[in-house]
């Protein structure tokens, strides 16, 4: 087994071919925030900033944190304000009208210290809005890389590090943190990969397989689709993945 690396780590390339889907579907996120011209707005993981233009594109004035460097980059090709920030530290004080994120708060495993700099970021009647993989996102796909990882002597964890909360959960921590759930949902969501399981395994989860030497990655890759086939892919090859996202209004009082 070879010694990997295991942050994940994005090509804006990759990610462009394999994710771009991430953007296109973030769409209803968007109409839940409704950006009003003059708004100050964070956009919090804003990725290439895809959706942080469509933001600014609203008239909203934005500004994008992500912890990725090469996507940051990306983004502020568009000409967009951004800077490099890790989700658990935001150090904004009572600045903006609203925080949006879109598919990047399951990457944030301390969601509580997430929450809490989201608050102190929004002024008071302040808005967050987002959406996020829920409960059950990707389960199959987390479930054959434990597989595998069990058939080839792997470690099962790198398999699925993420935050899926329930509506329960997530609702739970936000009025911990003082906010007022205005609406809350968890929506299925199979999304078609036009680059197959390959592109979509090697984009998200590359570090599960960097614990497999090269030869061995091969392997594993080919015992992943095997496991996967019967449930994602169809008749005629194309693949589906089981996203379930969670979407959510929530407002702090004035
Ligand atoms: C998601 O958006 O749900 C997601 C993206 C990458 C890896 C896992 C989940």
């Amino acid at each position: 087994m070879s010694n990997p690396e295991r942050r994940q780590t994005w090509s804006p390339d990759t990610y462009q071919e394999n994710a771009r889907f991430v953007s296109d579907l973030g769409n209803a996120a968007l109409n839940w925030l409704a950006p009003q011209k003059g708004e100050r707005i964070l956009d919090l993981g804003c990725g290439d900033g895809a959706l942080t233009k469509k933001i600014e594109q609203a008239g909203a004035s934005v500004t994008g944190v992500d912890a990725s460097e090469e996507l940051l980059a990306r983004a502020a090709e568009r000409g967009l304000d951004v800077r490099r920030m890790d989700g658990h530290q935001l150090s904004f004080k009572h600045e903006f009208d609203a925080v949006f994120s879109n598919a990047a708060l399951h990457w944030m495993l301390k969601p509580l210290d997430v929450i809490e700099g989201v608050r102190q970021a929004l002024k008071p009647g302040g808005r967050f809005v987002g959406e996020f993989g829920g409960h059950g996102n990707v389960s199959s796909i987390i479930t054959a890389m434990r597989a595998a990882a069990r058939i080839h002597g792997g470690d099962e964890d790198l398999a699925g590090p993420w935050f899926y909360p329930t509506v329960d959960e997530y609702s739970d921590l936000l009025v911990s943190r003082g906010f007022e759930v205005r609406r809350i949902s968890l929506i299925p969501r199979p999304t078609p990969l036009k680059t197959g399981m390959r592109g979509w395994l090697m984009t998200f989860r590359k570090p599960f397989f960097e614990q497999f030497d090269d030869a061995h990655q091969a392997e594993v890759l080919d015992e992943v689709e095997l496991l996967l086939a019967n449930s994602l892919r169809d008749s005629k090859g194309n693949w589906t993945a089981d996203y379930m996202r969670l979407r959510f209004e929530a407002r702090l009082g004035k």
